[in-house]
């Protein structure tokens, strides 16, 4: 009996497919072979047609038919990138490219809508400013695409659009709208305080289901065109900062994930209905909130993470692969002889109260550094950034003892790793996972599949554990400093 999930990124769309009685991964593909395009028609824009994730979910599919009898598969998860906008005409047809989670043309407009509701109101009911989210993006295209505007019938996030186009079902989850600033966290219910502050109707919101449960079958069309079953359920969906942390078993308060991808983010769950008045992190439901067991994510991201170090491969070390790289990074000292790399050059960042400083590389010096000190600093800059971050967490209550992270991404990079676990205190566990495993086991969980999560977690084990390295604590500090007043300098 078979388990897939789909985790469609902002640069690849990758499907896992797990034996559910062993939890074992027998195939995984990705699509397409290199990174997907973001459309950025204006500086700090950022688009993706929805038709590419769809394309590429199903060559990712056929991969995976190659492999293994896609038959088998009785229950599929998906994962997507968070806060995008899909809309739908009433004939379901995409009315435009998505406006997605990096993108910072609704900043504006959240800002405004911010005020308008009053600083009071917004954090306590919906513990985030409407800020550069969903909803925003929605009034951005009501206001300057009116006629596109008034076809759409449903919008959607992009994981719902996934779900869509493999049921036919329209459908989202609280969570998925707690993303999208759409939750009003006080009632438990859709923001009709959000939806009436844009004039935005309520019917053009998607049906609610739960994360967990049978959200629609695949079609007998797509079954037949993939090698499903039709009818096989779609049993859960979540967005990919959620759902990495669903993978790691992070789902009880005082537990943290963290991921290095594209963007980076630190994910810590709490029991406490809490806010960041500057909205620096973000809170949102976490997949197994219950209004009896709440369940928050508190989240911070930096936008600019591995698509720096993925940049930096393209244009300045063309030729080396990620691991050359990451060995010659580490050929050069803590603190990169004071090269300073600033990493946020992926849209606005929240985090920086959703400023766009761009990305900067300061003090270089012709003399002293090589492409080992601006490989090391980039990597450092990220954790740096992250470190930041952690620092605004810490005012909330969450203490980073212990941070989970799929052996992935920038945490491949062993001085990435060190660098984090040091600077921040705590201890990072590393696992053998990613966020299309973790939705392929939430499906276990959603079609009943698995009586509870820790059934579905029986074969989850860490790869690696990286403790700080008190040796190197002092030059970290020192280079952490530093960087913090280059970040003051440029802001
Ligand atoms: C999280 C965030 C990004 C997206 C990327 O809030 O904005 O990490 O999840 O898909």
């Amino acid at each position: 009996m078979y388990l897939l999930g789909y985790d469609i990124g902002s640069s690849f769309v990758k499907a896992s497919v797990i034996e559910a009685e062993t939890g074992k991964l027998v195939a995984a593909a990705s699509a397409p072979s290199a990174e997907m395009p973001m459309i950025a028609h204006q500086p700090g824009w950022a688009e993706q047609e929805p038709a590419m994730w769809w394309e590429n979910a199903k060559a990712a599919t056929r991969q995976l038919g190659q492999k293994i009898n896609l038959k088998d598969v009785k229950a599929i998860g998906i994962s997507y990138q968070m806060h995008g906008l899909v809309v739908l005409d009433k004939n379901r047809q995409v009315l435009r490219p998505s406006i997605i989670w990096c993108d910072s043309r609704a900043v504006g407009i959240g800002e405004a809508a911010f005020a308008r509701i009053g600083k009071e109101k917004a954090l306590s009911h919906l513990l985030n400013s409407p800020g550069n989210f969903t909803a925003s993006k929605l009034c951005w295209v009501q206001q300057n695409e009116p006629e596109l505007y008034a076809k759409i019938d449903k919008f959607m996030l992009p994981g719902d659009y996934l779900a869509f186009c493999l049921t036919g079902e329209v459908c989202t989850t609280a969570s998925g709208l707690s993303e999208g600033i759409l939750w009003d966290f006080q009632e438990e219910q859709p923001a009709r305080l959000v939806l009436d502050t844009y004039g935005i109707s309520p019917e053009l919101l998607p049906a609610v289901v739960p994360t967990f449960a049978p959200q629609g079958g695949v079609s007998a069309t797509v079954a037949a065109a993939l090698g499903l079953t039709a009818a096989t359920p779609v049993a859960y969906r979540a967005g990919d900062q959620p759902n990495n942390a669903f993978s790691l078993n992070v789902l009880q308060p005082g537990e943290i994930a963290a991921t290095a991808g594209t963007s980076g983010v630190v994910y810590g769950i709490t029991d406490r209905r809490d806010y960041d008045p500057a909205s620096r992190v973000n809170s949102f439901l976490h997949v197994n909130h219950a209004p009896a067991a709440p369940r928050y994510g508190t989240l911070l991201c930096v936008n600019g993470t591995g698509i720096l170090n993925s940049w930096l491969r393209k244009n300045t070390a063309s030729g080396l692969g990620y691991e050359q790289m990451n060995q010659l990074a580490a050929s050069a000292p803590v603190g990169s002889d004071g090269l300073v790399t600033l990493p946020f050059g992926n849209g606005a960042e929240r985090v920086l109260e959703n400023r766009q400083p761009g990305a900067s590389v300061l003090n270089l010096n012709f003399n002293n550094h090589t492409q080992a000190h601006l490989l090391r600093s980039a990597q450092e800059g990220i954790v740096f950034a992250l470190n930041y971050g952690v620092d605004v967490m810490k005012t909330l209550g969450v203490q980073p003892k212990t941070v989970r992270a799929g052996d992935a991404n920038m945490f491949l990079s062993p001085l990435f790793g060190e660098a984090f676990a040091t600077i921040t205190g705590a201890t990072v566990e590393l696992y053998n996972t990613d966020g299309a495993q973790g939705a392929a086991r939430a499906a276990g969980v959603g079609a009943g599949l698995y009586k509870d999560t820790s059934e579905a977690f029986r074969s989850l084990t860490t790869t690696r554990v990286i403790e700080p390295n008190a040796a190197l604590r002092d030059a970290y500090e020192q280079a952490y400093v530093k960087w913090l007043g280059c970040l003051e300098r440029m802001l």
